[in-house]
């Protein structure tokens, strides 16, 4: 198992870069876009994919660092179905979990500090995020924060947790690195209360400054869709009119690249094929599925995921392996649904 914890010194952040084995796929959890060099160096010298980089929640003191490694590795972006960033690739919910090769995180919705907060569980222990701190909680009294949500999500929820779980936060100003439940529920100050009337009491009086880079950092963190104008030039994007017209003929097959949870959950298009995004490389690589799919077959690949972001950088890596006539359904499942494009369940 690898398992890091780094540090961004001007925000006090820590991201955690988690993985199953030297030379498998890795997640990250909470990256800051100006350390994204630095992951993406430990990255190569661990010889490790990154296939997923997640946000406990929308950030107010740092930019996130998932928009930048989602253009530098093609990862997945994942985040809460309730955050207003314009486009993840991927968003999940409360009893949701996201897996890579090895590695699967339970989802606990999570809401108090923003609306859209998540904590994340991994075996003998959980990412907290802003929700719970080492000896502190996350504010409550901006972007949505509700103390009322956040009493509930820390006792109900976190501290349900086993005693001896270990809580890895997204910040810390104090120089502390790890707690445990237990440990918290004891000597946490914020915790000592009898009352969830307490609590509220207590968040509302805090009077806290700003963090200095919100103007900055909150607009930057709900803007980072992957621009998507080459793709459209290219005349490698089809819209939901089109893809109704054309779905089940002969000469084009849809290829679903979500994972199979979102599958489960959200339905498929009337004959698709699933071909898992994190194996795309595999593929469409020569000898690969999708490679030999299109050749044999002639048909066109038309790609789609969620919202159209994993189906834009599956084009431009099909077009790269010589797929040539490649192209995706813009907007995703997202669009499809709004577009009142039929969907049928997923095979189990
Ligand atoms: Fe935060």
């Amino acid at each position: 198992m690898i398992f890091r914890q780094l540090f961004d010194s001007t925000s006090s952040t820590y991201t955690y870069l988690i993985a199953s084995r030297t030379g498998g796929e890795a997640l990250i959890i909470d990256p800051v876009i100006e350390r994204v060099d630095r992951y993406i160096q430990l990255l190569s010298d661990l010889n490790l994919q990154l296939i997923k980089a997640v946000d406990t929640h929308v950030h107010a003191d740092h930019i996130t660092g998932l928009g930048a490694l989602r253009d530098r590795t093609r990862c997945i972006t994942v985040m809460g179905e309730q955050s207003g960033a314009d486009v993840v690739s991927m968003r999940v919910s409360d009893g949701d979990r996201i897996e890579i090769e090895g590695v699967s995180l339970s989802v606990l919705y999570t809401p108090g500090h923003t609306d859209d907060s998540y904590s994340f569980v991994m075996g003998d222990r959980v990412f907290t995020g802003d929700t719970l701190l080492i000896r502190g909680t996350g504010r409550t009294d901006f972007q949505h924060g509700d103390a009322r949500a956040q009493y509930d999500s820390i006792f109900n929820k976190l501290l349900k947790l086993p005693d001896e779980t270990l809580i890895y936060p997204a910040h810390d100003y104090k120089g502390d690195t790890v707690s445990t439940i237990a440990e918290e529920r004891t000597h946490n100050p914020r915790l000592q209360v009898r009352s969830i009337d307490e609590y509220v009491e207590l968040m509302s009086n805090l009077n806290l400054p700003n963090p200095k880079l919100m103007d900055v950092a909150v607009p930057a963190n709900l803007h980072i869709g992957m621009p998507q104008d080459e793709i459209d030039a290219h005349g490698w994007s089809i819209s939901c009119a089109e893809a109704n017209v054309i779905a089940g003929r002969d000469d084009m097959v849809l290829i679903d690249l979500r994972d199979r949870s979102e599958r489960q959950r959200h339905g498929v298009i009337p004959g698709s094929v699933h071909a898992p995004y994190q194996d795309l490389a595999e593929n469409v690589g020569p000898g690969g599925l999708l490679h030999e799919l299109a050749a044999a077959t002639r048909r066109r690949l038309v790609f789609y995921c969620a919202y159209g972001e994993r189906s834009a950088m599956a084009v431009k890596a099909a077009q790269e392996a010589g797929i040539a006539n490649a192209c995706h359904l813009k907007g995703g499942i997202d669009a499809w649904n709004k577009a009142g494009g039929r969907l049928e369940p997923a095979a189990k």
